[in-house]
């Protein structure tokens, strides 16, 4: 399969952020984003600390994308172009209508309601026009943060994964969480 065949990486919009393609553009504050200890805290990787990492991250996905049916979406204020977050959608099965979200937003903009408005349009996209079934969330149990903002939007806890990431010479473990169609009811608006 090539890129051809998925869809382009859409426009979406929630309260208070908008969802658009990552772009090269986008070097500079995805750097940021990944090089702040506050942010990696709980993330698969270390911390960037070249900027030169965000250059061959997003040349990679570029290049992922040509074969694989990801969604790496930027987020946005509404009036502006500037990076404040991103937003994945990946590990897509169609035959198996599955798919997995994950999503990061810089710290100045935390505790607003942003992550819950980030989501909503990612996950109205996985249900209505990818028609997925089943999204699922992979959360260091320590990530409460995270854990409560999935769990808003109806995730439920399914399992606890020992041991699951070796990141900087340290071991995490995963929370689990999956979302049905049936269970989404989105999540809280932005203030
Ligand atoms: C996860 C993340 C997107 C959440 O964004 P946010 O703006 O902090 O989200 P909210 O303010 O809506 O907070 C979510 C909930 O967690 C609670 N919370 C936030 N920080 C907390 C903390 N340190 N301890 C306990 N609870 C916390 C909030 O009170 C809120 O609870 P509520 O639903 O009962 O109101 C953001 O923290 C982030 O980008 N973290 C770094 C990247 C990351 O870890 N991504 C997820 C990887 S799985």
């Amino acid at each position: 399969m090539n890129a051809a065949a998925f869809l382009p990486v859409p426009e979406l919009a929630g309260a208070g952020v908008r969802l658009r393609a990552l772009a090269a553009r986008d070097v500079d504050a995805l750097f940021a984003l990944h090089s702040d200890a506050r942010v990696m805290r709980y993330w698969s990787f270390t911390a960037w600390t070249a900027r030169e990492q965000a250059v061959e991250h997003i040349a990679r996905l570029a290049r992922e994308r040509e074969v694989m049916e990801f969604y790496p979406w930027v987020a946005t204020r509404p009036d502006s172009d500037t990076l404040i977050g991103t937003c994945s959608l990946f590990g897509i099965h169609h035959e198996h209508a599955r798919g997995v979200i994950g999503y990061a937003l810089a710290p100045q903009f935390w505790g607003r309601g942003l992550a819950g408005a980030m989501l909503q349009p990612a996950l109205d996209f996985a249900f209505d026009t990818l028609d997925l079934n089943r999204i699922e969330a992979d959360i260091d149990p320590l990530n409460i943060a995270s854990c409560k903002l999935v769990e808003r939007a109806g995730f439920q806890r399914e399992g606890y994964l020992r041991e699951r990431w070796r990141v900087g010479g340290g071991v995490q473990d995963t929370a689990l969480y999956g979302l049905l169609r049936m269970d989404w009811r989105g999540v809280a608006t932005a203030t």
